[in-house]
């Protein structure tokens, strides 16, 4: 029998997991790791891409194992990967030349505001749908070649390649045969003209970024080459690659202009699909590449929020609130309100629509009845009331959407989704497979392999499993939202 089977690998920021799906949609195994953050200085983040690479390596053959499969009945392979991250390695060795730099990375912050100024951050915006900030990977990548000693010339004479993490991996699965990547994660680097569709010689000239260094880019379902049995036991086709927040558009089927999805893990990431056109933000969102098939591009609008689930995080490992992140609901819903408590969670600076890479967190409004309970229902609720900052941005520059589908780890949590609806004034959508970023790299491999013949047919395949209606009147929600926006006001350094 044919094989029908896909295998997704689902690189995050803070684990490494790997699923297998059939051609349905329906998970049939899995595995995931943890794996360790290192936190260098303040505001610098960094990953062991050594380890993040034998992460994947054991959870895809578990995975597999799971499913009760052989590797070799494995019909296609997709990666999807927190963006932006880089990594530079040894082309010789294949050995990294430093930690990875991670995207909530803020050592360059310095470096950005050097190279911003109103005139050129119109033409980089107009060029790369983005903006000026540590979060996107060229001035990480600056970094490394001037911090790591002797890289620039190594970099200048060949020897060195950059990636992001889909690269690092396809690289080291195909025994470093390939040195690829595809157009959604290109576009998140700053160096990737998103209208001509190419790395841009002006921008590698104004960060100082060798060509010798890239990758080459190709469609998100794409021939990316085998695995070789050492790595994954067979040789599989590898046949999509995809930023993991595209991922998760695809995953939801966000397939027409006006559709739209929120992905909550980490950080929060809304992306609207805005079709073949690629919008500029007025109000400093990000326009990416969604997906590219077939060399057509479809485009979105992006608004990121760098901290969701990891303030969940917090509570627990740093301030001990409680010991599992399933108890947060229990606790949350045990009170009515947060008796005007907000929690600002600009650990590492603040995202769209506002950039401020300075502000820092805070708690405000807190009395002497404030409790656990109400801190942690804030830190929920700030999820809810970022997601309306991005949704208030969007509705400025394309029609706003007219509902919103979620996935990620806390979009599980019962009280978030209902709150989500109320604060947006708009009904919030939960798909019965809420690991969507894994699914849409499935899809995108099977798209690739013949298993779907058109987005459509994965269209068909999504399912709802629970629609949460708007049921607080848009005046109390109002006045609440007021106070967020108080709050933001508080903790901000910038003016961006
Ligand atoms: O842009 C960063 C993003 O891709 C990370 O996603 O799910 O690892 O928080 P996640």
């Amino acid at each position: 029998m044919r094989p029908n089977h896909l295998l997704a690998i689902d690189q995050g920021t803070t684990s490494s997991r790997a699923i297998v799906f059939d051609a349905e949609g329906h998970i049939r195994g899995r595995a995931q790791r943890e794996f360790k953050q290192y936190f260098p200085a303040e505001a610098w983040v960094e990953h062991d891409a050594q380890q993040i690479l034998a992460d994947v390596l054991a959870v895809s053959r578990e995975a597999i194992a799971e499913a009760g499969l052989k590797p070799d009945e494995i019909a296609a392979c997709g990666i999807t990967n927190q963006r932006e991250t880089t990594v530079v390695w040894d082309r010789e060795t294949g050995e990294p030349i430093h930690h990875a730099i991670v995207w909530q990375d803020r050592r360059t912050a310095e470096r950005c505001r050097q190279l911003a100024d109103e005139q050129t951050e119109g033409w980089l915006q107009e060029k790369t749908g983005l903006l000026f900030d540590p979060y996107f990977s060229a001035t990480k990548i600056g970094w490394l070649l001037d911090n790591v000693d002797g890289a620039r010339a190594r970099a200048e004479a060949g020897e060195l390649a950059f990636g992001t993490i889909d690269s690092w991996l396809l690289w080291h699965l195909t025994g470093g045969a390939v040195h690829a990547t595809d157009a959604t994660n290109a576009s998140r680097t700053l160096l990737f003209n998103i209208r001509d569709q190419a790395w841009d010689d002006e921008l590698l000239a104004f960060f100082d970024i060798p060509s010798a260094l890239l990758p080459e880019v190709r469609d998100t379902s794409s021939d990316f080459g085998t695995s070789t049995v050492d790595t994954l036991g067979a040789e599989i086709p590898i046949a999509a690659m995809v930023g993991d927040q595209q991922g998760a558009l695809v995953g939801q089927a966000c397939f027409k202009p006006g559709m739209a999805k929120s992905t909550y893990g980490t950080g929060c990431f809304l992306m609207l699909n805005v079709g073949e056109e690629a919008v500029v933000s007025r109000h400093r969102l990000l326009t990416t590449v969604a997906y590219r098939i077939n060399g057509r591009t479809t485009y979105a609008l992006e608004g990121s929020i760098f901290v969701a689930g990891a303030a969940i995080q917090w509570l627990r490992d740093a301030l001990h609130m409680f010991e599992k992140v399933e108890q947060t609901q229990a606790l949350a819903s045990s009170v009515e309100h947060t008796g005007g408590v907000y929690l600002v969670p600009a650990f590492t600076g603040l995202g769209a629509p506002y950039w401020d890479p300075e502000a820092r967190g805070a708690i405000l409004g807190l009395t002497r009845d404030t409790g656990i309970e109400q801190i942690v229902r804030a830190a929920l609720e700030s999820t809810c009331y970022q997601t309306r900052d991005l949704v208030n941005a969007i509705g400025d520059d394309a029609e706003p959407p007219r509902e919103l589908r979620v996935d990620g780890g806390m979009a599980a949590n019962d009280l978030v989704c209902s709150c989500l609806a109320d604060i947006l004034q708009t009904p919030v959508e939960r798909p019965d497979v809420i690991e969507t970023t894994a699914l849409g790299a499935a899809y995108l491999a099977g798209l690739q392999v013949g298993l779907y013949d058109s987005l459509d047919a994965i269209g068909e395949l999504w399912r709802s499993e629970r629609h949460f209606e708007v049921e607080k009147p848009a005046a109390e929600v109002d006045a609440l939202y007021e106070g967020w926006r108080e709050a933001v006001a508080r903790v901000r350094c910038g003016d961006g």
